[in-house]
């Protein structure tokens, strides 16, 4: 096993694993740490590389444990979900700030070089405004958004306070293979795709015109590894999306084709708390990052369905 350069934070949930899965592949060292709050034992396989800590990041002395000899972090542990924050809001702040914070203490002790931060859209709210940019005004709703929003101003605190480089990327509604479609909290994509190719109803929550930027897991995965490595943003934060947006009743229209599913479609209650349209300018890292995304909306549901199809969902 190669000495680990790089920690990934989350690395049993979707989007650890698939950095983690994406640094091993290029033949780097990697540790990874996850309490399974979420993340799935399952996630970890194929990342037999990958040296793997048990643990949960508001415990400082297990913070300390995993910072010790890495030259990079990539931080996507948190507990994903705005209703669940609804109905939890200690729970996130514990999952997404304390833990947050024990981390980049224990970074800032072993000498850590930079901390990329997985940020949310989230924290932008539910201003007219569209695309976001990163120069609005951060209006975060729910108790998740708080959160996430908390996390990268602790980055920000920790470049100009201490030092220590920070990244912040705000991700938008992130999907592909390995998100978990069983949980009442899943993302919408994953929940469609698992009910729709086992021929059951999807549910919209309100009339279907809300619309995301949804973003495909390798365009996230591309963006979290030139955040690692370009100069000059130390301290930023940046949209990472495709720049694009769908409403919910065309995503439904594309996974009829790409499923085969031909029956009803239920509309329920719009869900509180969120928000109605989201679209990302993501100038900032194309320009700061030289970020591109490779595959677009489209062709990222089309793998996701396949992989959904193989698990035999
Ligand atoms: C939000 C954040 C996202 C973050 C995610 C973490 C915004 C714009 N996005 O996603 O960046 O990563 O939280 O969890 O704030 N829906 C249905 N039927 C379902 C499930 C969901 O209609 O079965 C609807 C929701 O009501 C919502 C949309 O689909 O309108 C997207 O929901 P979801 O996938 O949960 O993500 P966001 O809340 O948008």
């Amino acid at each position: 096993m190669a000495l680990a350069k790089y920690l990934v934070t989350g690395a049993a949930g979707f989007i650890g694993r698939s950095i983690a899965a994406a640094l091993l592949e290029r033949g780097a060292g990697v540790r990874g740490v996850d309490n399974f709050a979420t993340g799935k034992r399952s996630n970890l396989t194929g990342l037999d590389g990958m040296e793997f800590v048990e643990g949960d990041l508001a415990d400082a002395s297990v913070a300390s444990r995993v910072c010790a000899g890495v030259e990079v972090i990539f931080h996507e542990a948190a507990l994903p979900s705005v209703p669940r924050s609804v109905v939890d809001p200690v729970a996130s702040n514990r999952a997404c700030v304390e833990a947050t914070l024990q981390l980049l203490v224990a970074a800032r002790e072993a000498g850590v070089r930079r901390v990329v931060y997985a940020g949310s859209s989230s924290a932008y709210g539910d201003t007219p405004t569209l695309p976001k940019h990163e120069e609005m005004l951060p209006n975060p709703i729910s108790p998740y958004a708080v959160a996430k929003l908390a996390g990268e101003n602790y980055m920000r605190s920790f470049t100009r306070v201490y030092g220590l480089e920070t990244v912040a990327l705000r991700y938008f509604n992130v999907f592909g293979p390995y998100q978990d479609p069983t949980s009442q909290y899943s993302g919408v994509l994953a929940v469609f795709c698992r009910r729709m190719l086992a021929g059951e109803a999807p549910t919209i929550h309100g009339d279907g015109e809300q619309s995301r930027d949804f973003t495909f897991i390798q365009n996230t995965v591309e963006g979290n590894l030139l955040a690692a490595e370009a100069a000059t943003v130390s301290g930023r934060v940046m949209n990472l999306a495709t720049g694009e947006r769908i409403t919910l009743n065309r995503v439904v229209e594309l996974l009829r084709e790409l499923t085969g599913y031909d029956g009803p479609v239920n509309y329920g209650e719009p869900r509180a708390g969120d928000i109605r349209h989201s679209l990302a300018d993501i100038s900032l890292a194309k320009e700061l990052l030289g970020y591109r995304p490779s595959v677009d909306f489209r062709e990222g549901l089309r793998r996701t369905v396949e992989w959904y199809r193989r698990l035999g969902c």
